[in-house]
């Protein structure tokens, strides 16, 4: 079968198509930012704007993820009516999309998109199938990523998730595409129900942070739709349950984080010297030209913005790109700087060794940039399990 999937890009949808490609189908993703991957062709496509959406042409099923909580009138209502009018252009067989489970009635606005996503499907001319989930795994450690790092989470009371591996979510949707237009079938929810306190708690603990949980005041009525548990549905036994997921989160396995961490360190210590003791990193460490202890405080201002955000994209892995690709042009250029000057020293080997040092802290930049760069290795399907 030819299938299309909006939103390949995302979590869901970089499983989905390995599963659909394992299963024989010939897949195509399309978003902004979709690349092709093995035996996966990518288009791009915006739902916001229209660009790239007749790309549906030519494919028996379309499969829509896509979305985007931060634009979800544009992307999940008005993307998706742009998205079913060119299917049913286009004579597209089946249009199955993905909502989330307890969203009738919901006062937050993005349930509220997601429920109109749904009722334009079901209007639109294409046969179609609705599947809702759960909260994935992932979450809470993504939303969390997402934070400032003001060293507090806030957490609304009583809020309970169900949360469910992705990889049972893309195993149930692939086997809905093979199975053909079949209406709203049945809620998909994790096997336990997990306070949301506790899952925040269990991602800190994972991943070695330390932050303070305060209350999230929430106005009533969104308020109530989080606790009532109209968001829980029946249980699968399938794939991971949330303790096992958080047992996976391991930042000792994050060496780029760890090595962001030491880098913004060095920085640090080497910023505080400046500051503090202009003359004796003048005589140690820089003794070319003449001393200038505004020069060296200057510096060491410079360098403390580097110094944060080089901390910060140690749990941030969203800031990471960012924040390498500044502070290897900074070092590159500083590099650069010391090879014009290189036997200006006295003992020349200083200036050597300087330059030396910042051209291996560049390689080891750029080396983590490219690191977080590469996508990251889907996991098999072996992770999906039965539970006990
Ligand atoms: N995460 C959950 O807990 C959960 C639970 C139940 C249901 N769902 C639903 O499952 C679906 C996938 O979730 P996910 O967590 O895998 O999402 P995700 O990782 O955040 O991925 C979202 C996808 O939407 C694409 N997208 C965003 N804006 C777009 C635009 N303007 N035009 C085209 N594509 C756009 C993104 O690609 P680009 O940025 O490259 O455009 C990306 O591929 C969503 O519909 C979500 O509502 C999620």
């Amino acid at each position: 079968m030819r299938v299309l999937i909006t939103g390949g890009s995302g979590e869901l949808g970089v499983r989905l198509s390995r599963l659909l490609v394992e299963r024989g189908h010939e897949v195509t993703v399309a978003s902004r930012s979709a690349r092709p991957m093995r035996d996966v062709a990518a288009v791009e496509m915006d739902l916001a704007t229209g660009v790239g959406v007749d790309s549906v042409a030519g494919h028996d099923t379309v499969v829509h993820l896509a979305s985007d909580p931060f634009g979800a009138q544009r992307v999940d209502v008005e993307g998706t009516q742009r998205l079913a009018d060119a299917a049913t252009a286009a004579g597209v067989d089946h249009l199955l999309a993905i909502s989330i489970v307890g969203i009738d009635d919901h006062p937050h606005p993005y349930y509220r998109a997601k429920a109109e996503m749904e009722k334009i499907v079901e209007a639109g001319g294409v046969p179609w199938t609705i599947l809702r989930a759960t909260q994935f795994h992932s979450l809470i450690p993504r939303f969390m990523d997402m934070l400032p790092a003001v060293g507090v989470v806030p957490v609304p009371r009583g809020v309970s998730l169900q949360p469910i591996d992705v990889s049972v979510v893309a195993e149930l949707l692939a086997e809905l595409v093979e199975a053909g237009p079949s209406g709203r079938v049945a809620d998909l929810g994790g096997p336990e129900v997990v306070p949301l306190r506790k899952m925040v708690k269990d991602v800190l603990g994972a991943k070695r942070l330390r932050r303070l949980i305060v209350p999230l005041p929430l106005p009533r009525r969104l308020g109530t739709a989080l606790r009532d548990g109209r968001m829980l549905t029946t249980p699968t036994e399938r794939g991971q349950r949330w303790a096992d997921y958080v047992a996976g989160i391991n930042p000792a396995r994050d060496l780029v984080g760890r090595l962001s961490m030491l880098t913004a360190f060095i920085l640090l210590i080497t910023a505080l010297w400046m500051a503090v003791s202009p003359a004796t990193f003048h005589s140690t460490v820089a003794p070319f030209g003449e001393a200038n202890d505004h020069l060296f405080r200057d510096v060491a201002t410079f360098t403390l913005p580097l110094v944060i955000g080089l901390w910060m994209a140690a749990d941030r892995r969203s800031w990471r790109v960012p924040v390498f690709a500044i502070v290897a042009v900074q070092n590159g250029t500083h590099a650069l700087n010391h090879l014009v000057d290189i036997t200006a020293t006295d003992p020349v080997w200083i200036g050597v060794a300087t330059f030396v040092s910042l051209v291996a802290t560049e390689a080891l930049l750029l080396w983590m940039l490219v690191r977080t760069l590469r996508p990251e290795p889907t996991p098999t399907p072996t992770t999906l399990r039965v539970a006990a």
